[in-house]
């Protein structure tokens, strides 16, 4: 038998020594609690935890930072967080929102933690509002859409509600408690995704750092007598497909005044205009990026909670991946002057539409298969402008869009008037009369 030299057994000896080390180290580091990303928790938050000053004691920084949102007052020249009329700016919208409660009041939107006081300090508000209208106001929600269900939040009337929605908008609204990981909090992003064959749990982190901002700054309308939210996204989240349907729901928010069309308002639709197809967007680049930047306090990095403008801090907001801070933002001025002059442009030609409807429906001679021809056209221009009007960045989340959905809408106005004076050419003659 050959003897095995003396060096092979030493080798195997250390071999064996190492790999038992090897093995206790793992054993150990197995049997060791999670890392804690520099703290442990200080104190446990209950889920769906509507006071978001108890989620804070664990999370100082980005409670801070949200609470700045409270006091944001600084104008940007189409954005910002002023308390300004929309309506003094631009005084077509009183014509083209006449009827309807947005003619009452329309003003720029303001801070999160300011989301409370004014949605209950509206003069669109009233004894008839449903409950629906807290929907994107408060983290409260969460808890309440639990507790009550959804049906019973929406048919309870506004200011009956208002005894149990008592926080703004807050952590429970975008976090699941504990695990800080961002979730669907609305039901009725929950049921427009489920509509659509897609189910958010599978989303990329990324994703869910737009998705969170779809709980609220989307189109909606409140569907059937339970007044129930709804996102108009079962054919998908193009203006083609609300346009669509809008029109097999047949739904309208108001019938114009002597012009007879149903008309539809639209919202805050920022994650239908961004997500379609803008460059940005396809790049991979998520709201949370722009409006929520990683910002530096100390040792820490954090997500600031202080959502803005980000024009009021393009250095972190865009200079993370652009090296041109001043030439990027210089293209926002441009792309803003671009789409309000084009939008301008056309509420002139829906008011142009308006006015000849207007003077035709009060013709007892009008051909009124032609004049409701007129009426349908009207309905979708002023459907697409208030896509682009109501999206809150002035065109910039999505310029090509914005653009081509204002061409659309001019085109359809301009049709809307011309039908309107072939439905009764004499009302034109009467009004061109001195
Ligand atoms: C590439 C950067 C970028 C991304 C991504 C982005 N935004 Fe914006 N957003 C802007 C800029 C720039 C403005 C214009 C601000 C202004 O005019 O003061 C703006 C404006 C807004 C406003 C109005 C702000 C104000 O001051 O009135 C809201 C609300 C908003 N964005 C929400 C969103 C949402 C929701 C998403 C994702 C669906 C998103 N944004 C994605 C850059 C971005
Ligand atoms: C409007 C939605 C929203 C609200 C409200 C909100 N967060 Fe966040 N939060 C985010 C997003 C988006 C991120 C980025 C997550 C990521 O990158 O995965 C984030 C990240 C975080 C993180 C991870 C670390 C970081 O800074 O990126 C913590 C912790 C956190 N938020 C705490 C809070 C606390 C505490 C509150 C309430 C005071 C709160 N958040 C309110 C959207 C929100
Ligand atoms: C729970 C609903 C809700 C969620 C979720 C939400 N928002 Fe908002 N957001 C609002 C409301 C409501 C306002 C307007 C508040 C007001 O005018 O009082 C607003 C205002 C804003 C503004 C304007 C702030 C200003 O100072 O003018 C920006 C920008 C914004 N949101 C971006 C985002 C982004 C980005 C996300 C996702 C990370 C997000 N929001 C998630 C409801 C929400
Ligand atoms: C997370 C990265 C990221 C952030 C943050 C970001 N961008 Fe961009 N931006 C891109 C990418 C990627 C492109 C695609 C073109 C390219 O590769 O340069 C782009 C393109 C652009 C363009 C050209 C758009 C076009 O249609 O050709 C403009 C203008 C722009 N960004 C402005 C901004 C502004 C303003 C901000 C801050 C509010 C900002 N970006 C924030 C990544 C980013």
């Amino acid at each position: 038998m050959k003897r095995i030299p003396l060096s092979t057994l030493i080798l195997t000896a250390i071999v064996i020594v190492l790999a038992a080390g090897l093995i206790g180290t793992l054993f150990f580091l197995r049997s060791q609690p999670p890392p804690q990303r520099g703290f442990t928790p200080l104190v446990e938050v209950a889920p769906m935890e509507p006071d978001s000053s108890v989620w804070g004691v664990n999370y100082p920084n980005q409670y801070s930072t949200f609470l700045l949102t409270a006091q944001n007052d600084t104008q940007t020249k189409y954005g910002g967080s002023k308390l300004i009329s929309k309506l003094e700016q631009d005084p077509r919208l009183l014509t083209l929102f006449a009827g309807m409660a947005f003619s009452k009041e329309y003003n720029e939107d303001r801070g999160h933690m300011l989301s409370l006081q004014d949605v209950q300090e509206t003069a669109r508000v009233n004894e008839t509002t449903p409950g629906t209208c807290y929907s994107c106001k408060s983290s409260s929600n969460p808890r309440l859409w639990a507790e009550m269900g959804p049906e019973a939040f929406y048919e309870t009337k506004f200011f009956d509600l208002g005894n149990r929605v008592t926080t703004p908008i807050g952590c429970a609204n975008c976090h699941e408690a504990n695990t800080m990981r961002l979730i669907v909090t609305n039901p009725a992003l929950q049921q427009a995704l489920e509509a659509q064959g897609k189910d958010w749990q599978t989303a990329t982190r990324q994703e869910m750092r737009s998705l969170v901002c779809a709980n609220c700054h989307v189109e909606y309308y409140f569907k059937g007598e339970g007044k129930h939210l709804t996102f108009p996204w079962s054919n998908g989240t193009g203006i083609e497909d609300i346009v669509t349907y809008y029109a097999e729901i047949g739904f309208a928010d108001w019938k114009y005044p002597d012009a007879g069309t149903p008309m539809v308002k639209i919202q805050h639709p920022e994650y239908e205009m961004y997500t379609a197809d803008s460059t940005h967007f396809r790049a991979g680049v998520a709201c949370a990026d722009c409006h929520m930047p990683y910002t530096r306090d100390g040792a820490a990095k954090f997500s600031t909670h202080d959502v803005k403008s980000p024009l009021l801090r393009a250095e972190t907001a865009c200079g993370a991946c652009h090296t041109d801070v001043t030439y990027v933002t210089d293209r926002v001025k441009r792309i803003q002057d671009q789409v309000h002059e084009t939008l301008i442009a056309t509420e002139d030609a829906i008011i142009a539409a308006i006015n000849a409807i207007k003077a035709a429906a009060a013709d007892p001679n009008a051909d009124t298969t032609v004049l409701d021809e007129a009426r349908a056209l009207h309905r979708e221009a002023q459907l697409r402008w208030d896509f682009v009007a109501a999206e809150n960045s002035m065109g910039f989340h999505n310029p090509a869009e914005a653009l081509r959905i204002l061409a659309r809408a001019t085109d359809q106005a301009r049709q809307a008037q011309l039908k309107a004076i072939q439905a009764s050419p004499q009302a034109l003659l009467a009004r061109a009369q001195p």
